[in-house]
């Protein structure tokens, strides 16, 4: 087992970072609420702890606080923001407003004495956002960074091995944040280094056979990029007790069905490909409304789903590809719960099962791609973007139909191709086909066909996006392509609004 750094979560929204960051630096991270009890710390014997930022002020008696036994505990500890004024406040130390508060990249000189900045420059930058801030050190400690209006923008009690940075480390506006966490775990923790993925491959194929023995697994797969890494772990730890259930409703990109049954075709599996586009279809016959849309095609899923499954032998698991900050979101309980924004429509109620086998729920996204890779899964599945579950479903405006389906998984192909052929950078990009006919000329002939709209997006969190600057060099050729290629397609728009007020997809 690989050596544990601890994040107490304060309420700040870069908890995940943190983690993801210290993952980076190869030592494992778990993420748990900043009122874990100090029993359940020493459980998880934990080599450092860092203390993430928050919203509240520490000296009111509503914010979050921790045990102060934790202090007491000899484990080396970082507080960031938030974080370091808990620590200063639980040992002694006061925490006032600031008399000018700090927002941005904010310059500051370091104390490379420190363990914290062994072998950086004196001057670094740092990303900060707080409207509080240190004002008496407590006892044995002292300031190893300041700022302008910031005297202790970060400090030390070497002996008790406590540090503080007012800063975010993690962010990358803090351009050596890496190397300053990174100097905690290896400077002040001691850490080795031992978290690969490797590793936890082999661990992972462990447990499952431990969990599961010679009993059947059932996994919906949906073609995303969660489902499919576990299906490869699944099949690689109990080959042949594996069914995969793909439900192919018909409103997948072009090709995707047949790339998502080409991947797993050569694995130890049993996938089962449902072909359900005419069931979808029919169901979805002169629906107009996107909510509607969604009900049915998650009722549709369920229904297909379900007749498959009880085809299948004896099935004692359900395995499901939850991720870590699915983890975290749900507040990290250890229950198994069905996940309930299961990507279509959620499975069927009365499924039971002995127990649901989760084996990426410890990994980031990044990690979930990179282990997909070291597993041989090919980059256009582990790359893959998010994808709605109820498809290009939620794409074509008005009506749904067979026609209508192949215009824009044809425009769609062309507008992706287009933007991988020229580089251009974006989080979620795709076509949509708008309810509008418009009038168009081809050579002698009128034409009144569809306006196809594309959509590209940047985005952290898809909360909230901004749209992609597309170049007009690279708009006007898929443009063009659309046109002339797609039978149906008779005039191309570029959605340029942000989110909020527009969501990201149409419908
Ligand atoms: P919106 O349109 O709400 O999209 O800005 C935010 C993100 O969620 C995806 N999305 C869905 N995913 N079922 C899904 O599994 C859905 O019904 C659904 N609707 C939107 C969307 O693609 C984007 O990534």
């Amino acid at each position: 087992m690989a050596q544990t750094v601890l994040i107490l979560d304060f309420g700040g929204q870069y908890k995940e970072l943190i983690a993801r960051r210290v993952r980076e630096c190869s030592v494992y991270s778990v993420v748990k609420p900043g009122e874990i009890s100090v029993e359940e710390i020493k459980k998880i014997n934990p080599i450092g702890i860092i203390l993430t930022g928050g919203p509240n002020s520490v000296y009111k008696e509503d914010s979050p606080h921790c045990s102060k036994e934790i202090f007491k505990l000899n484990i080396p500890i970082l507080g960031i923001c938030y974080g370091t004024q808990l620590l200063a406040w639980s040992v002694g130390g006061t925490v006032e407003p600031c008399s000018v508060s700090e927002y941005g990249k904010t310059k500051m000189k370091v104390d490379t004495n420190s363990l914290l900045y062994k072998d950086m420059d004196k001057e670094q930058i740092g990303l900060m956002s707080h409207t509080d801030q240190i004002t008496v050190l407590p006892e044995g400690f002292k300031s190893i960074a300041n700022t302008e209006h910031c005297p202790n923008a970060s400090i030390e009690n070497p002996d008790r091995k406590l540090y503080g940075v007012q800063f975010h480390p993690e962010v990358e506006s803090t351009p050596n944040g890496t190397q300053i966490i990174k100097n905690f775990l290896y400077n002040v923790c001691g850490a080795l280094g031992d978290y690969n993925l490797i590793d936890f491959e082999k661990n992972a194929i462990n447990e499952i056979r431990a969990q599961v023995g010679d009993s059947h697994v059932l996994l919906g797969l949906s073609g995303g990029v969660d489902s499919s890494v576990c299906a490869a772990l699944l099949s690689k730890a109990i080959p042949g007790q594996l069914h995969c259930i793909f439900v192919d409703h018909g409103l997948m990109r072009k090709n995707e069905g047949d790339e998502v049954e080409a991947a797993f075709s050569d694995r130890d599996l049993h996938f089962i490909r449902v072909n359900a586009g005419e069931k979808f279809l029919s169901a979805l016959k002169d629906i107009v409304d996107p909510e509607q849309k969604r009900k049915i095609i998650g009722a549709k899923f369920v229904e297909v789903f379900e007749e498959e499954s009880n085809k299948l032998p004896d099935i004692k698991f359900l395995a499901q590809g939850t991720i870590y900050p699915d983890v975290i979101e749900s507040g990290g309980s250890k229950a198994a719960v069905i996940k309930s924004h299961h990507n279509v429509g959620g499975l069927p109620e009365d499924m039971k099962f002995s127990g649901v086998v989760e084996p990426l729920r410890g990994l980031f996204k990044d990690e979930v791609r990179n282990l997909g890779r070291q597993l041989g899964l090919p980059d256009e599945l582990v790359d893959r973007q998010p994808f709605p579950g109820p498809g290009l479903g939620v794409r074509i405006m008005g009506t749904i139909t067979a026609e209508k389906i192949a215009i824009l998984q044809e425009a769609d192909a062309i507008f992706r191709e287009e933007l991988k052929k020229n580089n251009v950078k974006a989080d979620q990009f795709f076509a949509v086909l708008t309810d509008t006919k418009s009038v168009g000329v081809v050579g002698d002939f009128r034409t009144y066909d569809y306006t196809v709209a594309l959509r590209a997006v940047k985005t952290s969190d898809f909360m909230t996006c901004e749209y992609v600057p597309i170049p007009h060099e690279v708009l006007g050729p898929v443009a063009l392509r659309i046109v002339n290629e797609v039978e149906g397609a008779g005039r191309v728009v570029y959605d340029i609004t942000g989110k909020p007020p527009a969501t990201i997809e149409w419908c």
